[in-house]
C-alpha cells in the first residue's frame, strides 16, 4: 500500500513511498532492520530539510519515535542530557529553557527532530547544535551494532557532520547527548535579536533565557514563513564560503556586498546573491522565492518536488553566471 508522505515533509510535497515504518526503541529498530536490511530504505526525521523529487519512492522509509530526556551527568556548572532522536527539537529547547539548562535558546523554533539536529548541525543566531553535543548514539546499519560517537568523531562544521560525509548513509541516530550550562551566558551576536530585545525594553545583556528565546521566536516568525501555513524547508541553500581573493574581486565590482569572515574564507549571504539576481518574490510554476527571505523557496500550493528543483536550478544558474559562485542546496533531494 503506497503511503502518503504529505505529513512527513514541511515542503508539503504530495509524494508517496512503498511503506513507512516507525519504531520507539533501539530493540524495535533492530527487529525492523533484521527484517528489511536487504532492501533499499531511507531514514527521515521531521522532514523539514527534505525535498521529495520523485512522485513515488519505490522503497521503505524509516522514522524514529524514540522519545525521552534523561539526565546522565552533572557538575556544579553543567548538565548532560541524553535525548531520544524522535523528540521534537523545539519542545526540547523549551524543556531546557524552563529548567535552567542553558545554551540552546538561539536555536528556538527550528523545525525538526533531535536526531536530525546531530546530523545536520542545525544553526541560527550564532549558535550551532554541534557546539553543545558531547556524544551521539547510533545504530550502525552496516553491522547492526550500537555505536557511541564522541563529538570529535562527528566532525561538526557549517551544516555538516560525518553523518553527511564519511559515514553518510551508515548510521541511524538513536540518542543525542547535549551538554548544557547551569549559568546563563546569552549569545548576542545577531543584530536582529539584540534589536528585538531593546525594542521590547529589555537590556540585551540583562535578558533572561526565556526573554532571549522569545526574541528569537519573534525574529524567526517575522522573517520566515510558518511551516504550518506555507510549504518550505527553511533555508534552501547554504551560504557560500569563497576564498579571500574571490571575495576581494567581487567586492571591487559590488562594493555593497555583505560579507563575513569565516575560518574557511569569506561567507557571503546567499539571500543577497538571490536578491541581486532578481529572484526575490518571483515564482516559477507552483514554486516561488519567499518575498521576505529569498533563501527560502516555497510551495505556492500543489507544487511537485520537480517544480521546486527546476526553480532551484534556475536560481543556481543565474548566480553562477553573475557571480561565478555555485550555490549548494542545504535541503536534501530524495528521489
Ligand atoms: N539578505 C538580503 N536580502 C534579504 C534577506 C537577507 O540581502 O532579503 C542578506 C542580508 O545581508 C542579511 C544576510 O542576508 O544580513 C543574512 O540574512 P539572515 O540573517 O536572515 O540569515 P541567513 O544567512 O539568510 C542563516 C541560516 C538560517 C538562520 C539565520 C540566522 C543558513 C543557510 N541559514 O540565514 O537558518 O536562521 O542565518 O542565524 O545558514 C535554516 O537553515 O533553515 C535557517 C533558517
Amino acid at each position: 500500500m503506497p503511503t502518503s508522505l504529505l505529513p512527513y515533509n514541511t515542503f508539503g510535497i504530495a509524494a508517496t513511498c512503498d511503506d513507512l515504518l516507525e519504531y520507539d526503541s533501539v530493540d524495535a529498530l533492530r527487529q525492523l532492520w533484521t527484517r528489511i536490511h536487504a532492501q533499499h530504505f531511507l531514514h527521515i526525521g521531521g522532514g523539514s530539510n527534505l525535498l521529495f523529487i520523485a512522485p513515488h519512492l519505490p522503497y521503505t522509509l524509516l522514522h524514529s519515535r524514540i522519545k525521552g530526556i534523561e539526565e546522565v551527568g552533572r557538575t556544579s556548572d553543567e548538565v548532560v542530557l541524553r535525548v531520544g532522536a524522535g523528540e521534537d527539537w523545539d519542545d526540547f529547547v523549551a524543556y531546557c529553557t524552563e529548567r535552567g539548562f542553558y545554551g540552546l535558546e538561539n536555536l528556538s523554533l527550528i523545525p525538526g527532530e533531535v536526531g536530525a539536529s546531530a546530523v545536520q548541525n542545525i544553526g541560527a543566531y550564532g549558535v550551532e547544535a554541534g557546539d553543545r553535543i558531547v556524544q551521539v548514539e547510533t545504530f550502525d546499519t552496516q553491522t547492526g551494532d550500537v555505536c557511541n560517537l564522541s563529538r570529535d568523531e562527528c566532525h561538526y562544521a557549517y551544516r555538516s557532520s560525518s553523518f553527511k560525509t564519511s559515514r553518510r548513509g551508515r548510521d541511524i541516530v538513536t540518542h543525542v547527548h547535549y551538554r548544557l550550562s547551569l549559568h546563563f551566558h546569552p549569545v548576542l551576536t545577531h543584530k536582529a535579536v539584540v534589536q528585538h530585545l531593546s525594542d521590547s525594553g529589555i537590556d540585551p545583556e540583562e535578558a533572561t533565557a526565556s526573554e532571549l528565546r522569545s526574541a528569537v521566536i519573534a525574529v524567526r516568525r517575522a522573517k520566515l514563513p510558518d511551516p504550518k501555513a506555507v510549504g518550505s524547508a527553511g533555508s534552501f541553500f547554504m551560504n557560500p564560503i569563497v576564498p579571500q581573493a574571490q571575495a576581494d574581486a567581487l567586492l571591487a565590482e559590488h562594493p555593497t556586498m555583505p560579507h563575513y569572515p569565516d575560518a574557511k574564507g569569506v561567507k557571503i549571504p546567499a539571500a543577497w546573491l538571490i536578491e541581486q539576481c532578481g529572484w526575490k518574490g518571483r515564482t516559477l510554476g507552483r514554486a516561488g522565492v519567499h518575498p521576505n527571505q529569498p533563501l527560502v523557496l516555497i510551495n505556492l500550493g500543489g507544487a511537485t518536488g520537480a517544480e521546486v528543483q527546476t526553480l532551484a536550478a534556475a536560481i543556481q544558474a543565474d548566480i553562477e553566471t553573475k557571480f561565478g559562485i555555485q550555490l549548494i542546496p542545504e535541503v536534501i533531494f530524495v528521489s
